[in-house]
């Protein structure tokens, strides 16, 4: 047995363990889970994918198979330039970095940025992954408050101002726990007070491209380019287990993130980025995303239609315009950990207490993180009216 003085520190912030054991009911049989936080593998482009595979060995022959740069494979970077214009970000192939999903830009940018107790401002709640991301490096978090918009603005100048944090880490679109995303109105504005407090905002953006309704809404990047991370991802467009994601970051940070990126892992996968090269230039951006969308645009429906049918009148929800996630605020009272096992024992119906996405323990004890892109309509119509009436006896 190997002794456990040999761990690292650091190893004692690496918990979350809690949430592990919470989630393994799921893979039990019968049970409908709304825990997840994974696409649907119906939205993958199977199809595509023996043709998109045969043109990356025609194309990019060994190059595809070899070690190559830390930055990431310039035609990709090319390839993202032209895409990340679409969305208002102007940044030359030279200015974008290439990593290990969206994931790799978070411990990355922790690395070179977070010395012990340094102040990462993070939303209440905020992505779990995130936070798991940065507390290896020992920083003390600091919440910055929402409503249905998201991050309030005062709130992240307010944090700013007390507690001058090393970066300011938003998802603004989408987010992963609640669905928000924030307006445009508020985007220029927290853009405005980076600039003005020259503050360090990291923009994670891995679900922009799922929306199902409503209007596109420029990255905060778009509008502070020398105070913003901007990372996005190929998990949620194409495939996560191709596991790329990219980035465009202030210079000196930059340089310092690919230095960080060599030591970890030389660099991404070569031939997936030779895959998303070409999933680019097939213009599958477009093309596949319409599918995605399709699959999970009514998921979502049925979900807050079942919610509206079964849900007690003491809960609010989240009204989602894309993403993956409706986020649920039951009463004062209701502990959604408590209720957890009743759920998924007696009911075969998971999801997240949404507790876990909190910086700050005990905070957000009465709300839940669904899931809806991993069932098709009827199931989930059924689970959640499965757990509405759950709820409903429970508090009883
Ligand atoms: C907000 C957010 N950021 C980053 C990630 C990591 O995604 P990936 O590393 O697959 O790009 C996720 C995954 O669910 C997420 O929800």
């Amino acid at each position: 047995m190997i002794p456990d003085s040999i761990f690292a520190k650091r190893t004692e912030r690496m918990g979350a363990s809690a949430i592990r054991e919470i989630l393994k009911v799921i893979a039990r049989p019968g049970m409908v889970s709304l825990a997840g936080g994974i696409p649907s593998p119906q939205a993958f482009p199977m199809d595509r994918i023996a043709e998109l595979a045969s043109t990356v060995l025609d194309n990019h022959g060994t190059a595809a198979l070899q070690y190559g740069t830390t930055e990431g494979y310039r035609p990709l970077r090319e390839q993202l330039a032209l895409y990340l214009a679409t969305l208002g970000i102007a940044a030359e192939p030279d200015e974008i970095t290439v990593t290990s999903g969206s994931q790799g830009l978070l411990d990355n940018v922790a690395k070179v940025t977070i010395n012990k107790g340094d102040v990462i401002a993070v939303e209440a709640p905020t992505y779990l992954g995130a936070l798991q991301a940065f507390t290896p490096y020992e920083p003390t978090y600091v919440e910055m408050e929402t409503d249905d918009n998201g991050v309030i603005p005062a709130s992240v100048r307010e944090v700013i101002e007390t507690h001058r944090p090393k970066f300011v880490y938003l998802v603004p679109t989408f987010q992963n726990p609640t669905g928000r995303t924030i307006p445009l109105d508020r985007r220029k504005e927290i853009a405005s007070i980076a600039g003005e407090t020259n503050t360090l905002v990291i923009e994670d953006d891995p679900y922009g491209q799922l929306r199902y309704s409503g209007e596109f809404v420029p990255p905060i990047k778009s509008f502070a380019p020398d105070h913003v991370v901007y990372g996005g991802s190929f998990s949620k467009v194409f495939a996560p287990g191709i596991r790329l994601g990219f980035n465009v970051a202030p210079k000196a940070l930059r340089e310092w993130m690919i230095k960080a990126k060599q030591g970890v892992d030389l660099h991404t996968s070569s031939f997936s980025q030779a895959l998303a090269t070409e999933f680019l230039r097939a213009g599958m951006m477009e093309n596949h995303l319409p599918r995605i969308i399709e699959l999970y645009r009514p998921r979502l429906q049925a979900m807050i239609n079942a919610m509206v049918r079964s849900f007690p009148a003491s809960f609010t929800w989240t009204k989602p315009e894309g993403g993956m996630f409706v986020w649920a605020v039951g009463p004062d009272g209701f502990d959604a950990t408590e209720f957890y096992p009743v759920a998924t024992e007696q009911y075969s119906v998971a999801y997240v207490p949404g507790t876990y996405f909190f910086a700050k323990p005990g905070t957000g004890v009465a709300t839940m993180r669904l899931n809806f892109t991993m069932s098709d309509e009827e199931t989930l119509a059924g689970a959640v009216e499965t757990l509405g009436g759950a709820i409903r006896a429970f508090l009883e």
